[in-house]
């Protein structure tokens, strides 16, 4: 069968391509899905006749609900992957939408983090009155949602501001609303510098006003609010000011105040961290701050993968991709680890994919944010997090992708990768098998190095499946290319 294209720019247009596909008994290996028009020309469009004993597509509330909000995760495969999903329903395997299924943690994964990036907005938009001019919007908003969700968002707002017009621009689309109607439009606006405000200055100082310098905690300040929603809120422009004069002083000043006014109140000033238990881990990944690398990622990043795989990958730490999908691997170096994968006859989703590090590390470059190298007390902070993957996962064989990954494997930040390349050691009853990163690939200076750094990992996969075949005894055996 030829590719078939399908043209899917949102979630009804996939909906009513997907129906026609199921229709025609389309597996999913032969579907192109393109999201602009004219991206896959190179592939023919094969219109077949519609089959008449195709299967009735009933669906169940869950699954279509699942899908279409999976459907506003921002990644380039997104409707191949909800086709799969579809797919495999279609074929009976209804454990598709478990989250112990590889792709059905994949699709929660991806709601998840949809259902978040909504309730962000719900919190960081910040409406900005105009001076007034006719026919515009009295407010207007600026917001870089990382996922696509402009539309149920602005209905949120619809139903709470009344007839009070207003718009949201966000870098790829915009949304009106005239007091009565949701208008969508394109992209108008490319900053909140765009936005004259004239209700800022208000909004400022009462801002300032209800700043208590006796109770600000900077810490948990900017663990409600991530680093990235800071430069499009009016107050983060203050904030910094009023910090450092709260840890100046006026802290004291603060409580003087308030408690020293009750008869025998001790001024005793306390931490409001130190006034937190103690715990081993926190609750969740994302609540961690155990180092400082959280303050300036999207997210953190969690492995995925079956919940009893037994071949786990630990690479270094997300990339700028993976930081802003919450999943790990689906950069460049996601690419060529999938490729090694296919060469080595590895499947990915036979295997649990993770990080060392859960935080993006990262430096600014110009407006692109470049990876920066964990520091050992990083990567120690966040073993107890791949320390807990292990232990529930508990795979037979781990491969450590690159230097970082060993080191906090062996909890040793003096572990050197070379050596063990082709040697497979054992660690507290299972194989590790130690192969280049696969970002050491793409910045191989030549041909022939990149070459011979992919052959390593590919080696290096097999040899993890020959461990767990049995195929070889002391881990020495010789790899067959
Ligand atoms: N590099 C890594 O080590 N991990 C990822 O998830 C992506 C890039």
């Amino acid at each position: 069968m030829s590719a078939v294209v399908r043209l899917a720019q949102c979630f009804d247009e996939w909906r009513a391509a997907a129906r026609e596909l199921i229709a025609l008994r389309v597996p999913p290996a032969h579907v192109q899905w393109q999201s602009r028009p004219g991206e896959g020309d190179l592939f023919s469009v094969a219109p077949e006749a519609t089959d008449a004993n195709a299967p009735q597509l009933r669906l169940p509330r869950q699954l279509v609900e699942l899908l279409q909000a999976a459907a506003c995760f921002n990644v380039h495969d997104r409707w191949a992957f909800l086709y799969q999903v579809l797919w495999r329903w279609q074929q009976g395997q209804h454990d598709v939408i478990s989250p112990a299924d590889a792709d059905g943690a994949r699709l929660h994964a991806m709601v998840k983090a949809v259902h978040r990036e909504e309730h962000d907005m719900h919190a960081y938009v910040r409406f900005r009155e105009r001076a007034e001019s006719a026919g515009a919007p009295r407010f207007v908003a600026w917001f870089e949602p990382v996922h696509e969700v402009l539309p149920q968002v602005a209905r949120h707002f619809a139903r709470r501001m009344g007839s009070t017009s207003w718009m949201i621009a966000t870098p790829t689309a915009s949304m009106l609303w005239d007091g009565s109607t949701l208008h969508a439009g394109p992209a108008l606006m490319s900053g909140a510098a765009d936005i004259d405000d004239a209700g800022e200055a208000l909004w400022l100082t009462y801002y300032r006003s209800i700043f208590n310098p006796a109770r600000v905690n900077a810490d948990l300040l900017h663990s409600h609010i991530p680093s990235r929603f800071w430069k499009n809120l009016p107050e983060g422009a203050i904030v910094p000011a009023m910090l450092s004069s709260a840890a100046n002083g006026e802290r004291r000043t603060g409580q003087t105040a308030s408690v020293g006014q009750r008869s025998g109140a001790a001024m005793i000033p306390i931490a409001a961290e130190r006034a937190q238990p103690v715990r081993d881990l926190p609750t969740t990944l994302d609540q961690c701050r155990r180092c400082a690398l959280w303050q300036h990622a999207t997210q953190a990043v969690p492995g995925i993968g079956p919940a009893q795989a037994r071949i786990m990958l630990v690479g270094e730490q997300p990339g700028d991709q993976e930081d802003l999908a919450g999943l790990p691997f689906v950069g460049p170096a996601g690419a060529l680890l999938e490729q090694a994968m296919q060469e080595a006859g590895m499947a990915r989703d036979s295997v649990y994919v993770t990080n060392a590090v859960k935080h993006f590390k990262w430096e600014p470059r110009g407006k692109r944010r470049l990876h920066k190298t964990p520091a050992q007390r990083e990567i120690l902070a966040c073993h107890g997090w791949l320390e807990e993957e292990i232990q529930r996962v508990q795979p037979q064989v781990i491969v450590a992708l690159g230097s970082t990954a060993l080191k906090s494997l062996l909890q040793d930040g003096a572990a050197s990768m070379t050596p063990l390349i082709g040697t497979p050691i054992e660690s507290d009853g299972r194989w590790i098998v130690s192969v280049y990163h696969p970002s050491y690939v793409l910045r191989a200076p030549d041909e022939a190095s990149r070459r011979q750094a992919y052959r390593v990992i590919v080696d290096g996969l097999k040899r993890a499946t020959m461990l767990l075949e049995g195929v070889v005894e002391n881990g020495n055996a010789a790899v067959s290319h």
